[in-house]
């Protein structure tokens, strides 16, 4: 399974490329920090790519994955898991935030599937999209609105590609918590956030339910992820939802 992982230099997408290549793919790994994505590929095993790409850019998707398709041979499976979620409540969230949060959570989505296209029509291939829980099974969250509401965005771009597309598998991966693995493939999605307003939302989080502290074990991600990307398009799955086990203090 020739596999392309975009956003593979850290957390969940680094741990999806190791994991993948472990269960046999090969792969390709695009980010944006090339030190990064080489140890990451050192990691997944002799043959895997570490290939440069900044999904806010045109030019750099379309030369990322010809780059890739190249190298590989052909690409089989895609997987999209750029984002960035700032933390800001909607009043203080300017312009410029959502443009940044809608280029690499949507229009990046959208530039590097439309680049995969014909090299995945080649193949009856498929893409996954990492989406979020935050988007389609809760309520918003305080705080994280610009994110939720470019996942939900996110979540019908893979509607409306598949409608284009029937011969290519697109499937949404809705994802709860996660820390992702070790090392650089913990999740930095937070990194930046005001640590003093995200004590003041958090409790707000926690009693209406939306985190609980239990998180997805990430191989169980990399597991139901392998599963969908080598049914191909010929197994249709437009959606997969992988949350964390209730603890048995939550359900008796
Ligand atoms: N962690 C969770 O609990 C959780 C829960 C639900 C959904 N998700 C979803 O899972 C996905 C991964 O989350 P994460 O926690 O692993 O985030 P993360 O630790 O912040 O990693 C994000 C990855 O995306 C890459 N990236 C960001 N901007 C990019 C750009 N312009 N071009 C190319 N690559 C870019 C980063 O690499 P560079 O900076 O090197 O480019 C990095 O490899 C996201 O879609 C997120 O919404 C995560």
């Amino acid at each position: 399974m020739r596999t392309v992982v975009v956003g593979a230099s850290g957390g969940l997408g680094r741990s999806i490329a190791i994991g993948l290549a472990q269960r046999g793919a090969d792969v390709a790994l695009l980010a944006r920090r090339r030190e990064r994505l080489e140890a990451a590929a050192r990691e997944a095993g002799p043959g895997a790519l570490a290939i440069e790409c900044d999904v806010t850019g045109e030019t750099s998707c379309r030369s990322a994955i010809d780059e890739a398709a190249s190298r590989l041979g052909g690409i089989d499976a895609l997987v999209y898991a750029p984002a960035i979620g700032p933390l800001a409540r909607l009043i203080d969230t300017d312009a410029d935030t959502w443009r940044r949060v809608f280029d690499t959570n949507v229009t990046g989505a959208a530039r590097i599937t439309a680049a995969a296209v014909p090299h995945l029509a080649a193949t009856s291939g498929t893409v996954a999209f990492l989406s979020s829980v935050s988007a389609s099974l809760t309520p918003p969250w305080p705080g994280l609105g610009a994110y939720i509401v470019s996942k939900a965005a996110l979540d019908k771009l893979v509607e409306a590609w598949r409608a284009e597309h029937p011969d290519i598998g697109f499937t949404r991966f809705v994802v709860g918590d996660c820390a992702g693995g070790e090392g650089d493939s913990r999740t930095e999605f937070n990194a930046g956030w005001d640590l003093e307003l995200a004590a003041e939302l958090a409790p707000a989080w926690v009693s209406r339910g939306y985190i609980s502290g239990s998180l997805i074990a990430v191989d169980e991600l990399v597991s139901a992820l392998d599963a969908v990307l080598r049914g191909g398009a010929s197994m249709s799955v437009p959606s997969v939802t992988v949350t964390p086990r209730p603890s048995a203090k939550e359900h008796p």
